[in-house]
């Protein structure tokens, strides 16, 4: 463990701390859909507690981009939005403060041998600006998300579980680093984790 980071632990428990009590209905705390569902339990990808790609639109307050490949059927929102924080997105520092944390994270990423493989090729500066944009729309900032589905993105990369907690981990330092709040790091975490089903390969 590096300077201030969390364990992998710490992270693993930061994504499966939520109750097992399943809903799809928005709940008072405003998450439309990450809420209640644990880490373990959405990697079955299955039962009451799974987000469906026909449940997304009218349901969800969700901007899903277009999928140009019809065999691509994303089972995780790649814009899931929470609402009941209005601050959210300021705490964050607003876009300039979210653009400041992908150029940390990115750094962080290229040196994390959990991660680097998978960005030292590629457009890093694309990258981080398409993670602004999905990050602000996430916090409800004033975005609009021009990427593709996280299914889309990541198909046929083989991520696996440890690159992604790996990129988790390098995130929450940087997070920390900016001394972005513990609670407002834990929100956009959980919106972030349900993602992993259209992202890790089994
Ligand atoms: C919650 C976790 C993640 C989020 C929110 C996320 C988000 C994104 C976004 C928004 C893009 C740009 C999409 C586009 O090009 O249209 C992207 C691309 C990419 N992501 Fe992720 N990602 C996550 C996890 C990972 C992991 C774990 C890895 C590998 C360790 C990874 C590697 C990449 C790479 C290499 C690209 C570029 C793909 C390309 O240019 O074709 N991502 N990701």
């Amino acid at each position: 463990m590096r300077g201030s980071a969390r364990s992998r632990s710490s992270v693993k428990t930061a994504l499966t701390s939520r109750s097992s009590s399943a809903s799809d209905q928005p709940n008072s705390r405003g998450y439309h859909h990450v809420e209640n569902r644990p880490f373990a339990r959405l990697a079955g990808g299955d039962g009451p507690g799974c987000l469906r790609q026909e449940n997304l639109a009218g349901k969800y307050n969700v901007q899903e981009p277009a999928v140009s490949d019809p065999s691509i059927k994303p089972t995780a929102p790649t814009t899931p939005v929470i609402t009941d924080d209005e601050h959210l997105f300021e705490t964050f520092g607003g876009r300039e403060g979210l653009t400041a944390l992908m150029d940390d994270a990115m750094v962080r990423w290229l040196k994390n041998p959990k991660t680097r493989p998978f960005f030292e090729n590629a457009d890093q500066a694309k990258i981080k600006a398409l993670l602004v944009e999905q990050f602000c729309v996430i916090m409800h900032g004033p975005c609009q998300y021009s990427g593709r589905t996280m299914a889309e993105a990541h198909r046929g990369m083989n991520v696996k579980e440890a690159n992604f907690y790996g990129l988790v981990e390098e995130l929450q330092v940087a997070m920390n680093k900016r001394h972005i709040p513990f609670r407002a790091q834990n929100r956009l975490i959980a919106a972030l984790a349900p993602m992993h089903r259209d992202i890790i390969d089994k």
